[in-house]
């Protein structure tokens, strides 16, 4: 990718989500071009309103962002994870609110149209539950050749599930939406815990993000101070996984990957204990892992690289140059 691809993000905003989409704006390998939200860490409705003041912070305040799916295929809502992102699904940090208001539609339009308009180009990066993903494949059965990647931050392969004992928030939140989705005719890069959950940031690097004059890192060095505490308890110390953030990255091929095999993957769509577990057929790992026939799941077990370096310069390295055009053009003689 040397130009910028054009991307859509489908997200529950949340603190990762807030990662994945600065990453996103500071990457120059991707130019965001539509942002839906679905109900996950917070309400949809809620996840619109963070990523619009959001967008307002980082000075991007032309991206469309539609609000989509409230209530997953079957039941409803839960209520979203306010011991893991505050109750306002940024760490109870208080941005500065957009003026704006979300598109008209829904976020699967917004995602059917941009697909349309973007013909073979269009990235789909999703990092909250499947709804809308899978509401977009209803509305346009042509979707999967539109698309040219779907990466989907979810899942657990061989790790534990982070919300029952084998399934991940993402998947277990809609699990009929996942499962259809993963049927659909494209090829996917599933982003699952096996990777995310061994891929931390840590207290040093939550400094760093506090200490840029950026406001953007300043606010999402606050909001990991709320996520951190979550994870005291599942790592032992002050550090988070980066589900979203890492997802990201490998959409745009920002990551290199060390173990990544194309595989089949279900959903368990039944009422039993694995509801919202990703059955991977990873049997091949004895002989390394040959490609399966037919298989259309690129699952991430591994990266070659430490992520949290590239993260935080990637960043660093978008934001200061805009710091350093703003201050070269201010100069006068310059
Ligand atoms: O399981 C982790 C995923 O669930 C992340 O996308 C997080 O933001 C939540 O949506
Ligand atoms: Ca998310």
């Amino acid at each position: 990718m040397n130009q910028p691809a054009p991307f859509f993000l489908d997200c529950d905003t949340g603190i990762d989500d807030a990662l994945a989409l600065a990453y996103l704006l500071a990457t120059p390998r991707a130019e965001l071009v539509g942002i839906g939200t679905v109900s996950g860490n917070i309400s949809a409705a809620g996840g619109a309103r963070n990523t619009l003041d959001l967008l307002k912070l980082a000075g991007h305040p032309d991206i469309p962002v539609a609000v989509g799916a409230h209530d997953p295929q079957v039941g409803t809502f839960h209520g979203g994870a306010p011991h893991v992102h505050g109750d306002n699904g940024i760490g109870g940090v208080d941005l500065e609110p957009s003026d704006r208001e979300p598109v008209e539609g829904t976020a699967a339009e917004l995602l059917v149209e941009l697909a349309r308009k973007h013909a073979g180009e269009l990235r789909v990066v999703a990092i909250g539950p499947l709804t809308n993903i899978a509401e977009a494949l209803r509305l346009e059965p042509n979707l999967p050749a539109l698309v040219a990647e779907l990466t989907i931050m979810g899942g657990a392969a061989l790790a534990p599930g982070n919300i029952t004992p084998v399934a991940e928030a993402n998947i277990a939140n809609d699990p009929e939406a996942a499962a259809e989705v993963l049927a659909a005719d494209w090829d996917v890069t599933l982003v699952p815990l096996d990777v995310t959950m061994t891929n931390v940031l840590e207290e040093s690097h939550r400094q760093e993000l506090l200490a840029s004059d950026h406001a953007v890192s300043q606010a999402l060095g606050e909001m990991l101070g709320y996520y951190f505490g979550f994870y005291v308890d599942i790592f032992g110390r002050a550090c988070s996984a980066m589900h979203d953030p890492l997802a990201a990255a490998i959409a745009v091929r920002g990551v290199e990957l060390a173990v990544a095999p194309k595989v089949r993957v279900q959903v368990d769509t039944t009422g039993g204990p694995g509801r919202g577990q990703t059955v991977c057929d990873l049997r091949g790992q004895y002989v390394g892992f040959p490609d399966q026939r037919g298989a259309r799941c690129r699952v991430v077990l591994s990266i070659g690289e430490e992520f949290a370096p590239h993260l935080l310069g990637t960043m660093q390295a978008a934001w200061l140059s805009e710091d350093e055009v703003m201050r070269t053009s201010a100069s006068p003689g310059l």
